[in-house]
């Protein structure tokens, strides 16, 4: 197993080129499922994630081919159930069920389960392909849908944290060949959404309102093949900009947008961090000293939860109180006992973990939980004085196309080693 060995202390300079958006990518790769024709998908980042979406395609029967950057797939002729093995292992690949269902009428896949930051049900997705008439069996750790026909129906997928992001995709992807029209309130917001709205569009799927709660989608009798280029990662953004602010640095972040990023930028600014849009880039640059500030994880376009390890790691180095809320995952705050390896002082109150920073943090041996959790540990490490070892990060490569380059391209002391 593989580590990163950071020597801390260093201010990131320099230009930093974002990849192209995990989320976004993901369901857009399940998507080529709805037609039998040829999709290419440009920037898809190399990562473990995609990499096991696209066994996942190719085990139902779909040719793939992934070369620098673009995907071609051809779903011509598949089968409507997944290894189990397989779909077990990565959550995301949830969102196969939408498009086996609309186009096999039926789907049979392995139940996700929970993972280390919450229980994460799938309930929402069952009501919405249950409104669609899809009939549902759950039996030995499979989920079987299956339907004589699927008609449009109008559902509210609002469920304990608000909208669901891979729900409303894969019930997007269900409806857009189903009979008549589909009416999705409190659909999530998120751009990946937006980006898989917008694949679906150029396959020929008539919807309307992606980006916003409603979204109404009128089924047609079938998708064509067509080309996409995957958004930027807004996620992988905001984590560099908060490693800029944690160093001390400067940096240009490459082939961003900043309008995904409105709840982060505001809480940086916040913070004391300057985020300046210049042209297609981003400068990012501290102006003084940290500030403590209040965060609290919202469905989009609140401030989200994949940037909230990062922002409690940067609150560490603020001298005061800053309190994280947590409002989308149940057990998000692994990073918080590692940070605490590092010098951190912070208690968890409930949803919220109030950080008193300013302590200087110094290098230590810590471990990788989650991917997100992994990020702030290689943040705080790359602000820490001394050396700090995160273990596992495996969790990393998931989500993060070689961070560890794209760091030392930026003046950071990191390499990555094998554990002992
Ligand atoms: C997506 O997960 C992302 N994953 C997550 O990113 C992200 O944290 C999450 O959205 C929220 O923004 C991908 O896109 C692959 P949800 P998803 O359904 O769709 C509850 C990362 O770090 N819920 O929006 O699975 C659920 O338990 C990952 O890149 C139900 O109760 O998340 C959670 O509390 C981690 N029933 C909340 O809703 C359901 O049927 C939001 O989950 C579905 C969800």
């Amino acid at each position: 197993m593989e580590s990163f060995l950071i020597k801390g202390g260093v201010p990131l300079h320099g230009v930093v080129e974002i990849s192209g958006s995990k989320n976004a990518a993901l369901p857009i790769m399940a998507a080529t499922l709805l037609t039998d024709e040829p999709c290419v998908i440009r920037r898809v980042p190399n990562l473990s994630d995609t990499r096991f979406m696209a066994q996942i395609l190719e085990s139902l029967g779909a040719r793939v081919k992934f070369a620098d950057g673009t995907l071609t797939i051809r779903a011509k002729k598949i089968k409507g159930y997944a290894d189990y093995e397989l779909v077990r292992k990565m959550r995301g690949s949830i969102c196969i069920a939408g498009p086996l269902l609309a186009r096999l009428r039926k789907a049979r896949i392995s139940l996700p389960g929970g993972c280390i930051i919450g229980a994460r049900p799938i309930n929402l997705h069952l009501k919405g392909f249950e409104a669609l008439g899809a009939k549902i069996k759950i039996e030995g750790g499979y989920v079987d849908a299956t339907a004589k026909k699927l008609s449009g129906a109008t559902m509210f997928l609002g469920g304990r944290a608000g909208s669901t992001v891979l729900g409303t995709a894969n019930v997007m992807m269900a409806a857009v060949l189903a009979d008549g029209v589909t009416v999705i309130e409190s659909a999530a917001c998120e751009p990946e959404v937006v980006d898989l709205a917008d694949f679906l569009r150029a396959m020929g799927a008539k919807i309307s309102g992606a980006g916003s709660p409603t979204i109404t989608i009128t089924g047609i009798e079938k998708l064509h093949g067509a080309e996409h280029g995957v958004i930027p990662d807004r996620i992988e953004t905001a984590t560099f900009a908060i490693a800029a602010a944690a160093t001390d640095g400067e940096i240009t972040i490459r082939g961003a947008r900043a309008d995904h990023l409105r709840a982060v930028i505001d809480k940086l600014n916040e913070a004391g961090v300057s985020v300046e849009k210049c042209g297609a880039n981003l400068a990012v640059r501290r102006k003084g000293k940290l500030k403590p500030s209040d965060v609290t994880t919202l469905p989009y376009s609140g401030f989200p939860t994949d940037a909230q390890a990062q922002m409690t790691a940067l609150f560490t180095l603020a001298p005061g109180i800053s309190i994280i809320t947590e409002r989308i995952f149940e057990s998000r705050f692994m990073h918080v006992s590692e940070l605490a390896r590092l010098g951190a002082d912070i208690e968890i109150e409930g949803p919220s973990a109030i950080v008193k920073g300013g302590r200087p943090l110094s290098g230590a041996p810590v471990m990788a939980s989650d991917l997100r959790a992994s990020a702030a540990l290689v943040i705080a490490g790359l602000a820490a004085k001394g050396a700090t070892q995160v273990n596992r990060i495996y969790h990393l490569d998931r989500g993060y196309e070689q961070m560890d380059a794209k760091l030392r391209k930026l003046g950071a002391r990191i390499q990555r080693v094998e554990e002992k």
